[in-house]
């Protein structure tokens, strides 16, 4: 089979992944002084870990988590860091975006199991949906979120709403929860007894690259999601490929085994911009 112009290049590129459908913005929430969840009018059948390329007609695209996806509306947990964030905050519900996707690899657990999901930042968000996809799964998970201080924290009260999830909060400052990072909190549980099959981190490299360490040093299974420079989302461009494997994050990931991550010489030491210059962490 080829593509409507005889090609053989794009036979295996569904539509709704190779082009972006236009959708309206239904709601937007506020989470915290950086992050605003969007609603929008669509699924893409997206599992926890996916994710989403969201255009800005005349401005970019870019690659958003899955933050939320019941089949009717799509819910994405954006923080405002540069200009197409920026132009995205302006939004106002009724106003289009575009779409394409799902993309990359989803959270892999077995049914029952006692799960931690540790976040930082906007990484609570995909992790909120997992847990909530977990639970209906027969799992028990312990939630660990992470932030400098309470005002930054994000789905404490969502997360708290959920049966079988407990909710830990740790933040820098200690005006809530645990005085410490999340990782702290982590060890913290750990030394206390708690027993899990498995940890999925999402947040700062760093803060991830600390859970991989506390992972392989007690031999718990871990998954990690990468975040590199994205531009088709689909093993396409090249763009999001790692030293020195050459792997495509974005076919290979963005959730994959922290062992897998490990391997790679680019873990929590540097990604490359959109030039392919070397950025430290
Ligand atoms: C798989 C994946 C999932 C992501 N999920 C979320 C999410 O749920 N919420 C969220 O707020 N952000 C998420 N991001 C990051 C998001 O794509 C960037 O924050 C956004 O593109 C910044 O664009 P900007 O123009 O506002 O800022 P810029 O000033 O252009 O960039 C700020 C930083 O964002 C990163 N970035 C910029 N463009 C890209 C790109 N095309 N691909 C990857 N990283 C880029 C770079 O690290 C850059 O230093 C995700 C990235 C990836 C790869
Ligand atoms: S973003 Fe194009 S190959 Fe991964």
């Amino acid at each position: 089979m080829s593509c409507s112009k005889g090609h053989h290049c794009c036979q295996n590129l569904k539509p709704k992944n190779a082009m972006p459908e236009m959708v309206s913005i239904v709601d937007i929430k506020n989470e915290n002084p950086f992050v605003k969840t969007f609603t929008l009018d669509c699924s893409v059948d997206g599992q926890p870990g996916q994710f989403v390329m969201l255009w800005l007609p005349r401005v970019d695209e870019k690659p958003f988590s899955i933050a939320y996806d019941d089949g009717q509306n799509l819910e994405l947990s954006i923080a405002n860091v540069g200009t197409f964030t920026e132009q995205l905050f302006t939004k106002k519900p009724g106003d289009k975006v575009g779409i394409r996707g799902s993309y990359g690899k989803t959270f892999q657990y077995e049914d029952g199991e006692h799960l931690v999901v540790l976040g930082g930042g906007y990484g609570a968000a995909p992790l909120y949906f997992l847990a909530v996809e977990a639970v209906v799964r027969g799992c028990t998970v312990e939630f660990i979120i992470g932030a400098r201080s309470a005002e930054y924290l994000m789905f404490e009260e969502k997360a708290m709403q959920l049966k079988a999830v407990k909710v830990h909060v740790a933040t820098n400052d200690g005006s809530r929860g645990f005085t410490g990072t999340s990782v702290d909190l982590l060890n913290h549980l750990l030394n206390e007894g708690m027993k899990v099959d498995r940890i999925m981190t999402v947040g700062p490299e760093m803060m991830m690259k600390a859970v991989s360490d506390v992972a392989l040093v007690r031999d718990i299974a871990c998954q990690v999601s990468l975040e590199r420079y994205m531009k088709c989302g689909f093993g396409i461009c090249g763009q999001c490929v790692v030293d020195e494997s050459g792997m495509a994050v974005c076919m290979n990931g963005p959730v994959m085994d922290h062992k897998l991550a490990r391997a790679q010489a680019e873990f929590g030491k540097y990604h490359r911009d959109k030039v392919g210059r070397k950025k430290e962490w």
